[in-house]
């Protein structure tokens, strides 16, 4: 039987590499986040955070103005006014005691990237940071984020400052100027980040990543956030994601393979541009078809493509998990021929690997460049298979490795993600056409299901 690859493999894909080539185990890296209240910093710390979950790197955000919240809920604008003395000494103590815990949860030996989450913003915080980064062996990549359009700014105001629990009760408008104001003084002492920090490792992101400004990415894991974070941007836009339509192999209960389309898949294909229109596209929106290389991927976006003229691409890494051996075969086939290999994948789908084959853990790594692709682009619907939809749908909903693989996504139904300030909203649209059901739960070796709509 093959083992399932064991859990300390858990990020071996971006184990560190030393001056000499040769791989670490003992990656730590704080992020320091830089920038006036209001440029993005927490929304692009927590983004960052749900990418490294997903591709397995242990990660945390420590959010100083949690710390500054325990003892000074409510502030006004003038507890951020550098002549507040008793302001500036209450913030200098939250500031110490995240980077108190952020170093406790890093000695405690299970952490590889901690966010700091503060404005940090002169040069003195910052290399108060790196020195007692440096000190506990510990990176730093600082991550400043800065914007002069004050039509976004007002937008981040009233889309997320106005709800903050420090305003919690207060009058929207009299937040928003309140927190105006709060910039304002922040304003007056702040620094960028400039040549006198050339030393640091950085990245300066300005209007959103219109610019962006890389100094000295030494290691995998920076350069790949450093990647990540470039790519993130703000304009609305939706991902549909859609499985195939019921295939020749659903109908049989067989895993895998490229069969065609059964006569219910031809019917959702031609019933997805309707299905599509019903969801809400904005018309004149641009919008571009992904599919894997399979014939039944292919066959469901074909008249979607021809009706709307959208364009499409096909994706190698999104083809359907590879089963290797068992491809072909039904789950009770496979408990019959591979009992032992049946159940090691029952006790831990995510990371079992069929032989010959891929496991969960195998799909998300080859799914990566799809991800950063998704980061970048506008509306994008991706018609692909259950097991792929099911990981890149846990990407978006920060969906853990336990229960991502036994999630189910039906056949026949499209699901609509509109991407927010914080947090993914969903919709789903079914098609009014019957397929069999492909879930299995744990422990059954259950033939495909009729559907209860069957
Ligand atoms: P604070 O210092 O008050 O905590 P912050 O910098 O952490 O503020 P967020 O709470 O993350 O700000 O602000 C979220 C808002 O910023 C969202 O409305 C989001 O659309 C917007 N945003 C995201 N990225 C950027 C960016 N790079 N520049 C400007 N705004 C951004
Ligand atoms: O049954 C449809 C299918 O897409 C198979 O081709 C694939 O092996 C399977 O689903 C993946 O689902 P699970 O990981 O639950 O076996």
């Amino acid at each position: 039987m093959l083992a399932p690859v064991p859990r300390d493999h858990t990020y071996c894909f971006y184990r560190k590499t030393d001056k000499f080539g040769v791989q670490s185990d003992d990656t730590k890296i704080c992020v320091v986040m830089v920038g006036l209240p209001a440029r993005g910093k927490s929304l692009i710390a927590g983004k960052a955070l749900r990418y490294l979950h997903w591709v397995g790197i242990p990660a945390r955000i420590f959010n100083v103005g949690t710390y500054r919240r325990m003892d000074t809920p409510h502030p006004a604008a003038g507890f951020f006014d550098p002549s507040n003395p008793e302001g500036q000494r209450m913030r200098r103590a939250a500031a110490q005691a995240a980077m108190s815990d952020l170093i406790k949860w890093f000695k405690e030996g299970h952490g590889v990237v901690a966010f700091l989450d503060a404005t940090n913003s002169t040069k003195t915080r910052r290399a108060w940071i790196h020195k007692c980064c440096h000190d506990e062996g510990i990176e730093t990549l600082f991550v400043e984020s800065t914007c002069d359009s004050e039509e976004i700014i007002m937008n981040n105001i009233l889309e997320v400052k106005t709800t903050s629990p420090d305003y919690r009760g207060q009058d929207p408008e009299v937040a928003a100027q309140d927190f105006r104001n709060r910039i304002r003084n922040y304003e007056k002492i702040y620094e960028t980040i400039d040549k006198s920090e050339k030393s640091y490792t950085y990245v300066k992101l300005i209007n959103v990543g219109s610019t962006v400004v890389i100094n000295q990415i030494k290691d995998y894991i920076s350069s790949r956030l450093v990647y990540y974070i470039q790519n993130l941007h703000i304009r609305p836009r939706s991902i549909w994601l859609s499985r195939h339509g019921e295939s020749g192999f659903n109908l049989g209960s067989k895993i895998g393979g490229d069969s065609d389309l059964s006569i219910r898949g031809e019917a959702y294909a031609k019933a997805l541009p309707g299905l599509l229109k019903q969801s809400g596209i904005p018309a004149g929106a641009k919008l571009i078809i992904w599919t894997s290389t399979l014939k039944r991927t292919i066959q469901t976006a074909r008249h979607l493509a021809a009706e709307s003229g959208y364009e499409t691409l096909e994706w190698k890494a999104l083809d359907e998990l590879d089963s290797g051996v068992c491809d072909g075969l039904t789950y009770e086939e496979i408990a019959e021929r591979y009992p032992q290999d049946f159940v090691a994948r029952d006790e831990d789908k995510y990371n079992y690997r069929y032989r010959g084959g891929e496991s969960y853990r195998d799909v998300v790594i080859r799914l990566e460049p799809i991800i950063m692709e998704l980061e970048r682009s506008e509306n994008v619907i991706i018609v692909t298979h259950q097991a792929v939809l099911r990981c890149i749908y846990a990407y978006f909903h920060n969906m853990s490795q336990e229960q991502s693989p036994w999630m189910e996504v039906p056949l026949h139904t499209l699901i609509k993600l509109t991407p927010r300030a914080y947090g993914t909203e969903e919709q789903r649209f079914k098609a009014n056409i019957p397929a069999v059901s492909t879930w299995r739960s744990k422990g059954s070796s259950a033939k495909h299901q009729p559907s209860i709509d069957s």
